[in-house]
């Protein structure tokens, strides 16, 4: 832990209501403090565009490298909120965050990992799986990320799609990537990516995980390859022989896209208290689909008018993420606070 008490640039921030603080050194962001103290504050992207760390600013100054007006509008900004992964204390500080317990304790490190295998399970998702150092388990939670470091220093973020306990072993992990044409990292992997490659990663990150101290019953709100961090999410829930009502719900475009259907069918069979929804918003002639159509979080509402007594876990496209939390709050009475998410902002989000 680095002691910047020392330093003059140095400033105080100071938590509500737990009244926990720590010190922000001289360019740090708040959040890049709290990781590295293992302070646990809701946060997604790290990078200015989903807005899951948005925090309302009580006392004192900060200055805000850019971020997404959607992120952030000025509107909120000059209302006194804040986003903590964008903001340089200029004084000490007092922000109101929820504490996410559990956040912290596993602290991220920098290891390299090694292509084990590239499946493509549809013509735009691959399955990678990597080996990591065996040293040492890697430590996470069941929906938390991991961010590979470009050769530029940039950095992309991809779920885990395995629950902890499934590294036996080996240390490693299972990763849904979908491609994005013209994408950095994702052109690499479907691309000249082969097994046997050595990636630099970092991690564990992310506030998106399991909730274990809860007993109230579970929406997984899935789409896409979203779907990674909720299957590790099953897989945990499975582990622990947990006795909550667990929904899932993963929507695609057409059946193709369902890259880990029997899985999930699989997952339902043997888990009593799991229910699977698939939901396809553009079914082709020749998926032969009878199943559910539409969009994935009004497949939700139709079928849970009432979701006061839930928890919602969304994760996928950043348009799903945000719909679902608007509407699932707004119409089906969901506490705000028992909405957790992740939304795969990318490039394309930032500009
Ligand atoms: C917390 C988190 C978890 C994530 N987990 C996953 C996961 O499990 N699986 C997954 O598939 N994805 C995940 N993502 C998304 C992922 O991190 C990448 O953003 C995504 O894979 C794209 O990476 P890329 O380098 O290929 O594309 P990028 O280089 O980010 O480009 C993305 C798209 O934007 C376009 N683009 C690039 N630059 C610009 C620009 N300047 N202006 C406009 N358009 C531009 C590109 O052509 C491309 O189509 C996650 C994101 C976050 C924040
Ligand atoms: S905007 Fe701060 S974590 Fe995404």
């Amino acid at each position: 832990m680095a002691n910047l008490s020392a330093n003059p640039m140095t400033f105080t921030v100071t938590l509500q209501p737990s009244g926990r603080s720590f010190q922000v050194g001289p360019d740090e962001t708040v959040l890049q403090a709290a990781i590295r103290e293992g302070v646990g504050l809701p946060y997604g992207c790290r990078d200015g565009a989903c807005g899951s760390c948005k925090s309302r600013l009580l006392e004192g100054r900060v200055s805000h490298r850019a971020h997404q007006p959607k992120a952030l509008s000025i509107e909120e900004e000059q209302a006194g909120l804040t986003l903590t992964c964008c903001a340089t204390p200029q004084t000490d500080l007092a922000i109101e965050a929820r504490a996410v317990v559990g956040a912290g304790d596993f602290p991220p490190r920098k290891m390299p990992g090694r292509v084990t295998s590239i499946e493509r399970p549809a013509p735009d998702v691959a399955i990678l799986r990597l080996q990591l150092p065996a040293n040492e388990v890697f430590r996470y939670r069941a929906g938390q990320y991991v961010e590979f470091i470009l050769a530029d220093g940039s950095r992309r973020s991809y779920s885990m799609a395995n629950a902890p306990h499934t590294q036996t072993d080996v240390p490693g992990i299972e990763l849904h990537i979908r491609h994005l044409p013209g994408g950095r990292f994702t052109d690499h992997v479907f691309g000249a990516m082969k097994a046997r490659d050595i990636l630099r990663l970092e991690g564990p990150f992310g506030s998106f995980f399991l909730r274990e101290e809860s007993a109230k019953p579970i929406v997984l709100l899935a789409s896409g390859t979203g779907f990674a961090p909720i299957k590790a999410i099953v897989e945990q829930l499975e582990f622990a022989a947990s006795e909550r009502g667990v929904l899932l719900y993963w929507g695609c475009r057409s059946r193709i896209d369902l890259y880990l259907h029997d899985w999930a069918e699989q997952a339902a069979a043997r888990m009593p208290r799991l229910r699977y929804v698939p939901v396809l918003s553009e079914p082709r002639p020749e998926d032969g689909w009878a199943g559910r159509t539409g969009l994935v979080h009004q497949a939700v509402m139709a079928d849970l008018p009432d979701l006061s007594g839930h928890q919602v876990y969304a994760c996928g496209v950043p348009i799903m993420v945000e719909s679902a939390r608007h509407d699932l709050v707004a119409q089906c009475g969901l506490p705000v606070d028992e909405f957790y998410a992740d939304a795969f902002t990318s490039e394309a989000d930032k500009h």
